[in-house]
């Protein structure tokens, strides 16, 4: 092996800049396909390598660190999360393994909150609905969803991620909890108005809950059916939750944010059929007017269910 420019794997293309870095210090091997690697073809290309570039769709095993051979030295993970790696093995096999924490801390927090809104605010449903065509007027119960600012936002996994999204919700008045197997510092909380919480208080008293946690045989299906009908009310949440369980919730609590995008409008939404409604009178749809709906009227509304709708609002 030529030890001025050793031979690396890289398993798919990465941004030029990346692929120029390894190029002029390694003899570097580029997998070019579309999608992951096959694995024959990942076992076979690997061998002989000092060192592997990896995704998080590459396996990085026993069976991986035996088919490289003992002259692996570091596999490093295009990713933070490394649940591809068995560090274990790794160390067994006396290779390094490498992540890349803090690159997507703010992007992936920015997204999360997008995630959180979008979901709150029905943006995709709308989104979907506008393109539709159909014919629509505006009214008073459509599109109703649910506030943000003010709301309890319940964070699972308080590492970078999770810190990084609390000081979003900050700027939206939000009551913060979070969840961890680590305290962070005093400081740390006091900074960012977070309290902690046991995961099933969280999950009992938040309004939102986001997950940042790695993932880990602990963490994989954390949220489950169970864990789900312990939330006071289902909204919007991101990943380790098993499909059928997202799917079964969405059925069963059709004003929810959970969605996997390919419901068809339920009775009362945009495209979907509409109820009648009775109501006591008019009020304004705005909850910051006096005699409008208020906040906590409007969730229930939305949360009635579709067929059941009735104004329970202040006289
Ligand atoms: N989708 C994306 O684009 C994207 C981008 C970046 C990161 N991520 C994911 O986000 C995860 C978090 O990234 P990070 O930089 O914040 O990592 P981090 O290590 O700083 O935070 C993870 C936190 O989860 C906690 N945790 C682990 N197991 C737990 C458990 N069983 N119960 C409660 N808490 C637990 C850890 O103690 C830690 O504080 C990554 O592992 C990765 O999988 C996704």
């Amino acid at each position: 092996m030529d030890r001025m420019r050793p031979p690396v794997l890289v398993t798919r293309r990465l941004p030029q800049e990346a692929l120029d870095r390894v190029e002029a210090r390694c003899d570097m091997t580029l997998y070019d396909g579309e999608g992951a690697m096959a694995r024959d073809q990942l076992l076979t290309e690997v061998a002989g390598k000092a060192g592997a570039i990896t995704l998080l769709t590459d396996r990085v095993d026993d069976e991986f660190l035996d088919a490289a051979g003992p002259q692996l030295k570091i596999v490093a993970n295009y990713a933070v999360g490394f649940d591809n790696i068995d560090v274990d093995a790794c160390t067994r096999h006396g290779v390094l393994a490498s992540n890349t924490p803090e690159v997507l801390t703010e992007t992936t927090a920015d997204t999360a909150f997008a995630l959180m809104m979008a979901a709150a605010r029905r943006i995709a449903e709308g989104d979907r609905f506008l393109r539709s065509g159909a014919p629509w007027i505006w009214g008073p119960l459509m599109m109703l969803g649910q506030d943000v600012h003010h709301a309890t936002l319940g964070i699972v996994g308080f590492g970078r991620i999770g810190q990084a999204l609390a000081r979003r919700a900050r700027g939206f008045a939000m009551r913060v909890l979070y969840h961890d197997m680590y305290r962070p510092p005093a400081e740390v909380e006091q900074e960012l108005g977070a309290e902690y919480r046991d995961l099933e208080d969280l999950l009992r008293e938040s309004d939102f809950v986001s997950l940042h946690a790695n993932l880990t045989p602990q963490t994989r299906h954390l949220i489950n059916a169970g864990r789900l009908a312990m939330m006071r009310r289902i909204r919007a949440r991101a990943g380790h939750s098993p499909r059928p369980a997202r799917v079964r919730e969405r059925r069963a609590h059709p004003a929810s944010g959970v969605s996997d995008g390919a419901d068809p409008p339920g009775d009362g939404e945009p495209g979907g059929r509409q109820p009648v409604r009775r109501t006591r009178g008019q009020a304004p749809a705005d909850p910051a007017q006096p005699g409008g709906l208020g906040t906590e009227d409007l969730k229930r509304v939305s949360l009635a269910g579709p067929r059941r709708l009735r104004w329970r609002g202040r006289g």
